[in-house]
């Protein structure tokens, strides 16, 4: 009896970008759930360590594909050689000053990127995404907390190609309403597993607040500049939803469990709900690590805004996802990652 080739390959999840730091929590998940995954990156903000780390983490050989989603001869080969159902889509630049120092590069890796990679995936009858949105497209909110159906404003190029992407997405379902998506918008990942053996690298001085702080920790950086303590919060401080990036990881998974009983482009926030300042994420840091963090108060950094914290409620009745870990854990894990490995995966 001829049974085709291509049925007879389990059908595997392709994770563009799974070497970065949501990527590679998200590997470990989704293989504990019992997810088969091929990992597709170009490594310009990760390295293969990364992936290393995760196969010991998961007791697993881990497959993946050296390659740029603007590649579309190399994407098609991956098509042509796994069978694959899925895409969580992480692939992506996502340095807001940077993307406003060359946006053209920003739009050609983030928008160019995804349009090479939705062609492909429809080429090859692949019609189910999840796409790495974020909290930064709704700009400056009027209101806290946020809800998905707020106007979207984003002030930056980076933020720009994540709503453009949207846009494409929400064209490409209205084209063929075959196609399952999801959107989620994350707010401030931080965090890492609990092993400590993965967690954030960001490559220089890091851009983010809890990279920073844990650098500070650790001694590598001298003081936490704090970027304004004016804002209209509780403390003069600006105040965001902070979400482990394992918490992050598993609303990915529970994403790729529902996909196929949407009836139209699912649009979520991934956050918890609570908002802390500045100077509370400085302060639980210290608590968690038992180190002293120095800090200055400086001025406004642009582009900032006072408070942006999600409504979690919407995520929460479709997925039956929450956000569980608590910034103690937050803090304990990003210290743990941050003390055993100093030069990151370096
Ligand atoms: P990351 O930089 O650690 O991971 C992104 C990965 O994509 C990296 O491994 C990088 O090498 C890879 N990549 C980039 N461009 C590529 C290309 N053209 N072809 C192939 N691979 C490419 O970032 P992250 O924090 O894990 O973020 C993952 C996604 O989530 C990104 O799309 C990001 O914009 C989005 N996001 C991140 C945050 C955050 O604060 N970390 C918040 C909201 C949204
Ligand atoms: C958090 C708070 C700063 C650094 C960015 C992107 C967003 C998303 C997540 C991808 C703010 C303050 C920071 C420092 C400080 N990424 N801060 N000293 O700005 O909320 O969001 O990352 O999608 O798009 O814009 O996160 O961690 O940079 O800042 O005082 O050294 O910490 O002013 O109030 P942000 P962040």
């Amino acid at each position: 009896m001829k049974t085709h080739v291509s049925k007879l390959k389990k059908s595997k999840i392709l994770v563009t970008g799974g070497a970065g730091y949501i990527g590679s929590h998200t590997l470990v998940e989704l293989d504990l759930a019992g997810y088969d995954f091929v990992v597709y990156d170009n490594f310009c903000n990760s390295s293969k360590e990364s992936l290393r780390r995760v196969s010991k983490l998961i007791n697993k050989n881990i497959l993946f594909e050296n390659g740029d989603i603007r590649d579309s001869e190399k994407l098609q080969q991956l098509f042509t050689k796994y069978n694959i159902e899925h895409v969580i889509h992480f692939a992506g630049l996502k340095a807001v000053g940077e993307s406003v120092e060359t946006p053209i590069k920003y739009y050609d890796n983030n928008v160019n990127g995804t349009l090479v990679l939705l062609d492909c995936m429809k080429k090859n009858n692949c019609k189910k995404i999840v796409f790495s949105s974020s909290a930064t497209v709704y700009g400056d909110p009027s209101s806290t907390p946020i809800e998905e159906d707020f106007p979207l404003n984003p002030t930056n190029p980076y933020g720009k190609s994540k709503l453009f992407i949207e846009e494409i997405l929400r064209d490409v379902f209205i084209s063929d309403p075959e196609f399952k998506i999801v959107l989620l918008r994350y707010f401030n990942p931080v965090g890492a597993h609990v092993s400590g053996t993965i967690g954030e690298d960001p490559s220089g001085t890091p851009n983010n607040l809890m990279p920073f702080i844990a650098q500070t920790a650790v001694g590598k950086r001298e003081f936490v500049s704090v970027f304004g303590d004016d804002y209209n919060t509780h403390d003069g401080t600006g105040v965001r939803d902070y979400i482990h990036v394992v918490d992050l990881a598993q609303g990915h998974l529970k994403a790729i469990q529902i996909i196929n009983n949407i009836t139209e482009v699912l649009t979520l926030n991934l956050g918890t709900g609570n908002g802390y300042s500045v100077l509370e994420m400085i302060k639980a840091f210290e608590k968690a690590s038992s180190k002293n963090i120095p800090y200055k108060i400086e001025r406004r950094r642009e582009g900032d805004i006072a408070s942006c914290f999600a409504d979690p409620s919407y995520s929460f009745e479709v997925l039956k996802w929450k956000a569980t870990k608590t910034l103690d854990e937050m803090c304990k894990d990003s210290w743990r990652w941050q003390s055993n490995n100093p030069n990151g995966y370096k």
